[in-house]
């Protein structure tokens, strides 16, 4: 017998049962759509929108055993079947005792923070995700972010550009004093800082200072199986192991855990609070029926609550998420071959595009990453989102001038088993196109804005000529 042939095609580890139709139009009338958007494409119709790229959240593509979940799921108000299916899932996976179902990651943060958070106290992060961070400033907290120094600078490549500064962590809680912190968190993996990867060394070495305090550690576990990949790939020790003990060891390490399943759940809604404490899970429990629904189905539907737990079994496929991983890596490689400036590496569910590198002739007030998210949507009818200024830029009330953000970045978040290669080959095409006219791009000025949160609905204008 030959010995087993590897093949250099790594295929989508699937086929396609059902389609969804999207529709073609032509450059003009996209000029037009976006132009009646206010050039904001969070305003534009889905329906108007060829390759969507604006989130990996909810925009998955179920199984055909998730269906039959859907049609399986156990609709009882209390106790449901579905529900047992679900908690003994997660807490296969991740180990927790107590499990609280949500209707998305959310609704989990705003439970814990209301729950563990008084005001004045300080809750630091590798890096806090816009809702967490909401949350936290909601009930009057501040939210710090620790990244690593590399995560700062986008071109610098680093493994685990997703880790935790230990030492900012060790810094903050001498000058703060650990009654102050009601919890650490660990973003996995690090949306904010480019969809970047956590090691199991820095889960474990933020986890034994956290004890060494008696602060409880809280794991964002959004993208836990991507996260679980690149350990598995990149850290010593991990090579031959399976992706459900990673996460089993890594989740051992932490207090409890937050995450919204339109991500590493492959469902389209829902989520989980988890936690280890009992006092602390039954405060949980009464603020969860105040306004999601009871323990045991927490603002969900039985059938959603089924195809969460087999979609958490379905993400940790070894040939799911090396196809996963790779055809986002793709698409940054190939993008970094036209000249496009990324955040390097590649990250789990996003390529992330420096537009200041990119476009230095727009300055960060007149929005780069808007200019190219736009000129993405003319050209091409992709979908992407700004995360820059005007996602976080913020007018100091003394001159009414704005601050720029820190970083003028652009997210192509690729959704879960959606599309296929050669969707992405098309918007590689397209990129190339865009590089080629980038110094054509305008900006754009601000003319309508509702902070906070203000990207989701702010209105813009071209600055003078638009590209052909
Ligand atoms: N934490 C992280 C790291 C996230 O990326 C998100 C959502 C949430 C929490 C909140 O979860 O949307 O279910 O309430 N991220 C989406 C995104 C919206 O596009 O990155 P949610």
């Amino acid at each position: 017998m030959n010995a087993e042939k590897t093949y250099r095609t790594i295929i989508e580890p699937f086929r396609i049962k059902s389609v969804e139709p999207i529709r073609m139009t032509t450059r003009r009338q996209r000029e037009t759509l976006l132009a009646e958007a206010g050039y904001n494409p969070f305003l534009l119709r889905a329906e108007d929108v060829l390759i969507d790229l604006l989130t990996d959240s909810g925009t998955g593509a179920m199984s055909a055993e998730q269906w039959a979940g859907i049609m399986r799921g156990d609709e009882s108000y209390a106790g449901a079947r579905s529900y047992y299916h679900f908690a003994d899932t997660v807490r296969d996976i991740f180990g927790f005792r107590h499990i609280l179902p949500v209707h998305q990651g959310r609704a989990a943060e705003r439970i814990l923070f209301s729950t563990v958070c008084r005001s004045g106290d300080v809750v630091p992060s590798n890096t806090h995700f816009d809702t967490t961070r909401a949350n936290i400033e909601y009930v009057g907290a501040t939210a710090v972010d620790l990244p690593i120094p590399e995560a700062r600078q986008p071109h610098v490549p680093h493994p685990f550009k997703g880790n935790m500064d230990v030492g900012a962590l060790e810094a903050l809680i001498a000058s703060t004093g650990a009654e102050k912190i009601p919890l650490v968190m660990l973003t996995i993996t690090n949306n904010s800082g480019g969809g970047q990867p956590v090691s199991m060394e820095n889960v474990w070495t933020v986890s034994r200072i956290c004890r060494r305090h008696g602060l409880r550690l809280y794991i964002d576990a959004c993208r836990f199986a991507e996260n679980c990949w690149f350990i598995r790939e990149r850290e010593t020790g991990y090579a031959d192991k399976d992706v459900i003990d990673i996460a089993r060891e890594l989740f051992s390490y932490a207090d409890g855990a937050t995450m919204s399943a339109k991500k590493d759940g492959l469902a389209n809604i829902g989520g989980f609070l988890a936690t280890n404490d009992d006092a602390l899970a039954r405060q949980e429990a009464t603020l969860l029926i105040l306004t999601e629904g009871f323990p045991t189905y927490g603002g969900l539907a039985g059938r959603d609550l089924e195809a969460i737990a087999i979609g958490l079994r379905e993400v940790l496929d070894h040939d799911y998420l090396r196809y996963r991983i790779t055809s986002t890596a793709y698409l940054g490689r190939h993008l970094t071959e036209i000249g496009y400036p990324l955040v390097q590496p590649p990250g789990g569910h996003a390529i992330y595009v420096d537009a200041a590198a990119l476009l230095p002739h727009i300055p960060p007030a007149a929005y780069p990453g808007q200019a190219l998210v736009c000129e993405l949507y003319c050209a091409g009818g992709i979908r992407a989102v700004e995360v820059g200024s005007v996602m976080f830029g913020t007018p100091d009330p003394a001159t009414g001038e704005e601050k720029p953000a820190p970083m003028e970045l652009v997210r192509l978040a690729i959704p879960r088993r959606v599309y296929t290669q050669s969707h992405i080959d098309y918007v590689i095409e397209v990129m190339a196109d865009v590089y080629e006219r980038r110094e054509a791009l305008r900006g754009l000025r601000l003319t309508w804005q509702a902070p906070p949160l203000r990207h989701f609905t702010a209105r813009f204008t071209p600055l003078g000529a638009r590209p052909t």
